[in-house]
């Protein structure tokens, strides 16, 4: 399955070095009503719309498009990474954006945005077009799913989390390295809790995961989240 968007991913490369590809992307060629479901199924749960909305776990992304980076004051949780491309000027503009959501890690080496990337070129663009479009009254695309602090809160235990890590570890390798299965290694552990109980609570479509979750107590969540966060992120 990844092995295939693996090759679509290459075919879109290949098309992409063609001359007039790229601005054809820009001019938007996502579709934003799906851009809404994907906004909902992977980006709600840390996120909000609109800066009135209940803080989350990232920054509000209300008016994204054309933002300077890192530039919500009331945010406190911006990684050192994020500031220091603030400092260099950079704002969000489209290129920048697509680069971040397809690999996070890779554009930003030291977020502490817990999450892996989207899988692919045109996910992107839907996710995009959605962004570009959202006003306040997008609104509808907030799941409304959000962990609760005292959840957020529980100390995970690093040894019993690398324990129940035997599990996770036949999938994601210790080592950071994604091989076809997203790397979870190095996340904050805020960002990793929050996750788990969104395959738990199947706001996260993956079914794999949802039954993985869905057999772990918060305790254990918390464990592994703590533990995961011990472990090097990979290299690049
Ligand atoms: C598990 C929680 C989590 C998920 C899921 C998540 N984010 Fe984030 N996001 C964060 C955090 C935390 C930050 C702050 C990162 C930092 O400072 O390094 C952030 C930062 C960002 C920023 C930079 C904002 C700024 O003010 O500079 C953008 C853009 C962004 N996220 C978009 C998205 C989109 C789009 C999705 C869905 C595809 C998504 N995020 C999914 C937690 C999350
Ligand atoms: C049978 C293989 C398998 C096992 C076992 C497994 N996972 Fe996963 N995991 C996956 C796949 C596939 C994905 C990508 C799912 C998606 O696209 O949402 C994933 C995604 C994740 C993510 C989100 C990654 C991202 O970049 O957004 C986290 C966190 C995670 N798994 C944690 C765990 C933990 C903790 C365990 C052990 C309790 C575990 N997984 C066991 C296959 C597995």
């Amino acid at each position: 399955m990844r092995r295939l968007r693996l090759s679509f991913g290459v075919v879109l490369a290949g098309l992409w070095g063609a001359a007039g590809a790229a601005s054809a992307m820009e001019a938007g060629t996502g579709d934003p009503v799906r851009g809404g479901e994907l906004w909902a199924q992977q980006c709600a749960m840390c996120h909000a719309l609109s800066p009135a909305a209940e803080e989350g776990l990232g920054p509000h992304l209300a008016d994204l498009i054309g933002r300077p980076v890192a530039g919500v004051e009331g945010y406190a949780g911006y990684s050192e990474a994020l500031r220091a491309l603030a400092g260099q000027g950079a704002v969000w503009d489209v290129e920048r954006l697509r680069a971040f959501l397809r690999a996070p890690y890779r554009e930003v080496p030291g977020t502490r945005m817990g999450f892996g990337g989207l899988d692919s070129a045109s996910d992107t663009d839907h996710l995009i077009a959605f962004l570009t479009e959202a006003g306040p009254d997008a609104s509808t695309a907030e799941s409304g799913f959000r962990v609760p602090r005292e959840v957020l809160a529980i100390e995970g235990e690093t040894d019993w989390g690398e324990f129940l890590a035997a599990e996770c570890s036949t999938c994601h390798r210790r080592d950071g390295s994604a091989d076809g299965i997203p790397a979870i290694t190095g996340w904050d552990t805020r960002s990793f809790v929050t996750v788990m109980h969104a395959y738990r609570e199947k706001v996260r479509p993956n079914p794999t995961m949802q039954t993985i979750a869905a057999r772990l107590s918060d305790e254990e969540i918390a464990a592994l989240a703590a533990y995961f966060a011990t472990l090097e992120r990979a290299p690049h």
